[in-house]
């Protein structure tokens, strides 16, 4: 049945084991909940559930303490109910979404104790997952404070129903200009997203079109209301993106200058509208100036003035604004060498520093360039102490094989926070920045594209689940490590079989580096097909205008990023990382020739040459995406046999498709170069 895999990693599989039940079983008998709030029922609805699929036992509830044998929900207003049991007071510690989880062998209780409702929640699924990865519950003693405010979600979903890069099939929330109207399938949506620690989602595509401007009219208000009231629950607040150009396209004026009276007026009444069927709207999330969508350069406007004007009409409600820093030129003429799109962000955003209001965030990618397998570190990080920053990741395998390929991201995603930016000196990394403890942000944190859609198993490979677990996790607390995500994610999904984790676990850890392996080399990125980005092209991007060129000719490759030949990008970089990527001495490997234009005969680090490293990383990539196959081949029977040969297939494409990268690649540079394999292997 397609069952295992709608569950994705809230499986709760009946647990049969006899000495963990025997652990387990003394502490489920009743739930202590005394208070009644939306997510407060939300959090005892999970536990009853968890606990009856995994135990066939139901709890019994009541709202007063028992001696033994009990599982207490409770927040701050119930502080004095389990004061005296808690012992220290860590109140004063927890912030707003924090929770202790404590427990106590000598009368088999536990106790859940969240500053608010939302923390009981957290802390439920906290314990939900401690007895799906085996642990014991006897002597609890958890603290948790989530480390990023805002943990977001952004869906790409058109009211058409299609999903711009989605690769799990449709939308769970539009079909033919219109919601769908499965609430139920919205809510697991929601289950799932706050078992990882999500609280903000806005669900529809950056790129808002014609009927899509609408979603903030009393034409779709309603529904808009609906889907907020199910997230609410689940702790998630809505946001939506929105159409810059509104004040035309659905307000009948003649302009959307963000400084024209009439135009502030609108977006204020249209705010308070807004606010009439969703008294807690998270805010706006704009894609201006980008790709064609309107903004505020058309009336010679910059992007303060445009996102100042949307936060002081939302600010009244207490909603803030989402602007994205994505702003780069995209009808750029191949043959200009002096423009970098690398440089656009940057150039943009860094002059306006200080001039954005307090409710204002900008959005900012991971990289300069475009979620590729491997780019530096957007240098705007720590750049702007002035204004409130969020990073954006891709969830959606874009350009990391489209979940089709098995490319874990969770490992790329913690180097990036962990990329020390330099800006307050050694040891301010993104993390820092993005969780607001370096510069006194209002509102910062961590958003990506969601890669779910209404395939059955949410994301269509199955394993690619684990990235959305993933982000959850790393951005409740970038602290943890990958192995202890991965653990967790495969012990939830698949149980708690050794040989099942250990296997599994590996896969996942090793897979972005396989893909790295037989697809772009050093940092170069863009090999892609046009459009759709999938498969091999190595010259798909290089004539085009989107500032994506990889400059390979028969001598070399690679884009010259220095100051001193180059585009001069390793400029906005703190002057540690300026002169760690501007030399060829000390430029990492992995980023080569994202920094540096070199001959194929260069020799790495490694001590191979720029080319021998293209064939060897290419012929051990396709052997390695070989052996995930055949890794995934030997726990056949251990897996329920849906997800076992849903996953199959795709590992199967996935070892072929890789051929297809390594020839293309390594012919392509063959014939370029002239330089044949020291191995003598076959290069077309
Ligand atoms: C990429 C992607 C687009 C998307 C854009 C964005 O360029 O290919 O589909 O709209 O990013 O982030 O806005």
């Amino acid at each position: 049945s397609g069952e295992t895999s709608y569950n994705s990693w809230l499986q709760y599989s009946k647990i049969t084991d006899s000495p963990l039940v025997d652990n387990y079983s003394p502490f489920l008998e009743h739930v202590v909940i005394p208070e009644n709030t939306e997510v407060i029922n939300s959090a005892k609805e999970e536990l009853l559930c968890g606990i009856s699929s995994m135990f066939g036992k139901s709890l019994n509830i009541s709202t007063e303490l028992k001696k033994e044998s009990f599982i207490f929900l409770g927040t701050e207003d119930k502080y004095e109910m389990v004061k005296e049991l808690i012992g220290v007071d860590l109140l004063g510690q927890l912030n707003n979404e924090g929770y202790i989880i404590k427990s106590f062998e000598s009368n088999n209780s536990i106790i859940i104790f969240g500053k608010n409702d939302k923390g009981v929640l957290y802390g439920v699924f906290h314990l939900l997952r401690l007895i799906q990865t085996d642990s014991s519950l006897n002597n609890i003693d958890i603290f948790e404070n989530p480390k990023n405010q805002l943990r977001m979600i952004n869906e790409w979903d058109n009211m058409d129903g299609s999903v711009e890069r989605g690769y799990a099939g449709n939308s769970i929330f539009f079909e033919e200009n219109r919601f769908v109207r499965d609430w139920d399938r919205i809510k697991d949506y929601a289950r799932m997203l706050s078992s990882v620690g999500i609280n903000a989602i806005a669900f529809n595509n950056v790129n808002v079109h014609e009927v899509e401007s609408k979603l903030i009219t009393t034409e779709f208000l309603p529904d808009v209301a609906k889907v907020a009231s199910i997230f609410r629950a689940y702790g998630i607040k809505t946001f939506l993106s929105i159409n810059y150009a509104s004040p035309i396209q659905i307000g009948g004026l003649d302009t959307a200058d963000p400084l024209d009276e009439k135009v502030r007026n609108w977006w204020k009444e249209k705010t308070k509208e807004i606010y009439q069927y969703i008294p807690d709207f998270g805010g706006v999330l704009v894609k201006a100036d980008s790709e064609h969508r309107p903004g505020p350069f058309t009336y010679n406007r910059t992007h303060a003035d445009g996102s100042n004007m949307l936060a002081e009409a939302i600010e009244p409600f207490g909603g803030i604004v989402l602007w994205r820093c994505f702003v780069y030129n995209c009808m750029q003429d191949w043959r200009d060498r002096s423009t970098d799109r690398a440089k656009a962000a940057y150039d943009h955003f860094k002059p306006l520093d200080g001039q954005f209001k307090d409710n204002v965030v900008l959005q900012i990618k991971n990289g300069p360039m475009d979620f590729q397998v491997r780019e530096g570190v957007s240098p705007l990080f720590g750049a702007m102490p002035k204004t409130n920053q969020l990073l954006e990741f891709q969830i959606a395998q874009e350009y990391t094989g489209q979940q089709r390929h098995v490319c874990y991201l969770i490992p790329q995603w913690k180097e990036i926070l962990d990329f020390d930016t330099y800006a307050n000196g050694e040891g301010t990394p993104v993390k820092s920045v993005v969780d607001g403890s370096q510069f006194q942000y209002t509102h910062c944190g961590i958003t990506a594209v969601s890669n779910i859609g209404n395939d059955v198993n949410w994301t269509g490979h199955t394993l690619a689940q684990a990235n959305l677990y993933g982000y959850g996790r790393l951005t409740w607390n970038p602290d943890l490590s990958s192995e202890i995500i991965t653990d967790e994610w495969v012990k939830a999904t698949f149980g708690t079989d050794l040989d099942v984790v250990s296997e599994i676990s590996d896969m996942l850890l090793q897979s972005w580096r396989i893909y790295e392996n037989y697809t772009s080399p050093l940092g170069v990125g863009w090999m892609v097909n046009p459009e759709h980005h999938y498969g091999p092209n190595v010259d798909g991007y290089e004539y085009s205008v989107w500032g994506t060129y990889h400059f390979a000719d028969c001598k070399g490759i690679g884009v010259d990023r220095t100051i001193s030949t180059g585009t001069g990008y390793t400029g906005q970089y703190f002057p540690e990382n300026q002169t760690m990527y501007e030399s060829l001495d000390t430029c990492p490997d992995e980023l080569l020739l994202f920094f540096h234009h070199v001959p194929y005969t260069h020799v790495l680090k490694s001590g191979k040459t720029v080319i021998q490293h293209i064939y060897d990383t290419h012929f051990e990539g396709v052997e390695q995406a070989e052996g995930l196959k055949q890794r995934w081949l030997a726990l056949e029977g251990k897996i329920d046999p849906t997800r076992f040969r849903g996953i199959l297939e795709r590992l199967e494409h996935q070892a072929e498709h890789s051929k297809e990268w390594r020839d293309i690649i390594n012919t392509y540079f063959y014939r370029k170069s002239g330089i044949p394999d020291e191995k003598n292997r076959k290069i077309y």
